[in-house]
């Protein structure tokens, strides 16, 4: 009994150390995917799904949850922001070429198509898309496609 008494202090002192350990926040304003709307031109709809279900990975303003400042869940929800924004940030959109934008909004079709995203442990606290959100997400990157894709087809020529 002693010793499992001993390993819970070592726990919990670990614990509460690495509290001590905090990620840096991403929290740039929310403007910075101003530049990503104003080229695909989601519906105030779309706009509003994207902000609650996907910007918190895929922009450099997150809206973090309580527990966010929870350690080790910290370094979790980082990690996913970080590897999240790696694939996709919506507030670097202007620093992508034509084909990168096109390429990234066929992978969102095929992501939100599929229901990879959002992540499911994203969806386990804050809920999935409903089917019609699904829908609105595809048609609108189906219309913001079109835009590099005629680009695209000039520059082959
Ligand atoms: C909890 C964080 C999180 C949320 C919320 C989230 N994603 Fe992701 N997303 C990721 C991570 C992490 C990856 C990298 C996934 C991988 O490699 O499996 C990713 C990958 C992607 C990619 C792939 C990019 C590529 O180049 O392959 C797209 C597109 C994408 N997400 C779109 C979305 C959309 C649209 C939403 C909202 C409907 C969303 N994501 C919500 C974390 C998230």
């Amino acid at each position: 009994m002693k010793f499992i008494k001993i390993v819970l202090v070592i726990l919990l002192i670990a614990l509460v150390v690495i509290q001590f350990i905090r990620p840096d926040k991403n929290v740039s304003s929310y403007e910075s995917v101003t530049a990503f709307e104003t080229e695909t031109q989601p519906s105030s709809e779309v706009a509003g799904i994207l902000k609650q279900n996907c910007y918190d990975c895929h922009s450099d303003h997150t809206t973090y949850p309580w527990y966010a400042e929870i350690a080790p869940v910290s370094f979790w929800l980082d990690e996913h922001i970080e590897h999240g924004k790696g694939h996709f940030n919506a507030s670097a959109w202007e620093e992508y070429s034509v084909k990168k934008k096109d390429h990234k909004l066929e992978e969102l079709i095929e992501m939100v198509e599929e229901g990879e995203m959002p992540l499911d442990s994203y969806t386990w606290v804050h809920g999935d898309l409903s089917d019609a959100q699904q829908k609105l997400v595809v048609q609108w990157a189906t219309m913001a496609r079109l835009q590099y894709k005629s680009k695209l087809e000039v520059s082959d020529k």
